[in-house]
């Protein structure tokens, strides 16, 4: 049974202030039962990771590698974002699909080398527009999360985040009996139970509504959780 709501930030640009930031972030989290993992970019990883000492709040990348080691100059892997203390990877997510050509293997790939090195995978799943309009969505995506996962006994140990590509960063987001339509397809898939967390511009205009949804067990936040007092709305709008 899952209580706690999770929070996570996918940071796309640096915020300056970081410990302003996760002193912010903490209060919000005060007498709530949020689970917030904070993914910024490589280069601020072990900065996070001093700062969110004794927080309750998580570390997270925006990716790795599918390999532990090897020639890939320029890569980071499960092992070396373990090594920097971080508890999770997001991983699949529609920009690195669209722009490193990313398919649903190599996602599988990564998730595997991340679940062996204790990570937990935030698995982005979704659809395009294009797809939306088909009529094909539901169908679309339960694929993609089945291509994706390398073993559905193990969707406990992952958090799965539907992210529907035309949501991200346009301020546009799917009706909530659509998130709902959405996660009950996914959840019919699910053997275990994995936290199912929306994504897609989330703010603080909709974040009440989009966190009440039964289906919803968080939310990933980009564009909004830059900022801490937007982060904090979001967090105090959950359950
Ligand atoms: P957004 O980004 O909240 O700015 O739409 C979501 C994401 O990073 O997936």
């Amino acid at each position: 049974m899952i209580t706690a709501q999770y929070f996570i930030a996918n940071w796309k640009m640096n915020v300056p202030a970081l410990p302003v930031w996760v002193r912010d972030v903490s209060q919000a989290m005060l007498g709530r039962e949020a689970q917030v993992v904070l993914c910024p970019p490589f280069t601020r990883l072990s900065a996070a990771q001093m700062v969110l000492t004794d927080t309750g709040m998580a570390l997270g990348a925006q990716d790795c590698h599918a390999q532990e080691n090897g020639a890939y100059t320029g890569d980071v892997s499960a092992l070396m974002l373990r090594q920097v203390g971080c508890t999770h990877v997001i991983l699949g997510h529609s920009e690195r699909r669209a722009q490193h050509h990313e398919t649903d293997a190599m996602v599988r790939a990564k998730v595997a080398c991340a679940l062996a090195h204790g990570l937990t995978p935030i698995l982005c799943i979704g659809e395009s527009l294009e797809v939306r309009e088909s009529g094909d969505a539901e169908k679309m995506v339960t694929q993609q999360l089945l291509a994706c996962m390398p073993d559905m006994d193990d969707d406990d140990e992952i958090i799965i985040a539907y992210e529907p590509i035309w949501a991200i960063g346009t301020g546009k987001t799917p009706g909530c009996d659509e998130i709902e339509a959405m996660h009950a397809a996914i959840k019919k898939q699910l053997h275990k139970r994995a936290p199912l967390v929306y994504g897609g511009s989330v703010n603080i205009g909709n974040a009440a509504d989009i966190l009440a949804l039964p289906s919803v067990d968080g939310v990933l936040v980009g564009g909004a959780s830059l900022d801490a007092a937007q982060f904090a709305t979001i967090i105090n709008a959950g359950k």
